[in-house]
């Protein structure tokens, strides 16, 4: 993984958000990521709706939300979508394959719902976030809180090393009301096995692994743009 300062990063993060959002059409139905590098993209998107695009979007969370409704973004429900034309979003790690983990932002949830019903799923990194191998960062679990000591204990029978997500001294609740558990697995031979195992805890709504959702990452390195698709 690459070391970037944070002014060089930033510098990334809006290229690869600008090189994304020439993907957006009018008349589409565009879903929103979270985190600072898709704000990128939804300052972008504003720009273009005050020029006249004409786009509707679904946001991954409250505070994409906000933010898109303030730059004039018109927000339809998600839970009434059957499809979304492209959607935007960020990612805490990334390999050539197209694995992702995601849900550094608490937003895995509704993130991997917009995902699945993209038709163009793009994912916008800078350079830092390109791995061999997933598992440096831990796998964010969303969790109901009545089944959070069950979801932890399955997952440490799985090898993995939870922590309850805590902010400023406070446990994090997500948008939906629930608990994140971030897990260590360390690095992770197989991505998708581990999906499908998380997948079968009862209790657990979501986890950060995406696999075979992502259509294209737009990764920014230095002044170059790379596309894997
Ligand atoms: C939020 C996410 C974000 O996309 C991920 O954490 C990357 O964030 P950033 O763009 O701030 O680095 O998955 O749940």
């Amino acid at each position: 993984m690459a070391t970037l300062d944070k002014t060089q990063q930033d510098a990334e993060k809006l290229a690869a958000a600008l090189a994304a959002v020439k993907f957006v059409k009018d008349g589409d139905i565009v879903g929103l990521g979270t985190g600072s590098t898709t704000t990128f993209a939804i300052k972008e998107l504003g720009k273009r709706v005050k020029e006249g695009l004409n786009i509707k979007a679904a946001a991954s969370s409250i505070r994409t939300e906000e933010l898109a409704k303030s730059l004039g973004i018109k927000i339809l429900d998600l839970g009434r979508l059957s499809k979304i034309d492209i959607s935007i979003d960020g990612a805490d790690e990334f390999t050539e394959s197209l694995d992702l983990i995601k849900g550094g932002g608490g937003a895995l949830f509704r993130e991997k719902i917009i995902a699945s019903l993209s038709k163009n799923a793009i994912i916008i990194t800078d350079a830092s976030k390109k791995v061999k191998k997933l598992g440096a960062f831990t796998v964010p679990v969303e969790v109901i809180p009545l089944a959070y000591q069950y979801v932890f204990d399955q997952i440490n029978q799985f090898g993995g090393k939870g922590i309850l997500r805590s902010v400023d001294n406070k446990t994090f609740i997500t948008d939906n009301g629930n608990l994140i558990i971030d897990a260590d697995f360390g690095l992770i031979d197989d991505p998708a096995k581990l999906s499908v195992k998380l997948n079968q805890i009862n209790g657990l709504l979501a986890h950060g692994l995406f696999i075979n959702i992502t259509s294209k990452v737009i990764m920014s390195e230095g002044t170059n743009i790379i596309i894997f698709e």
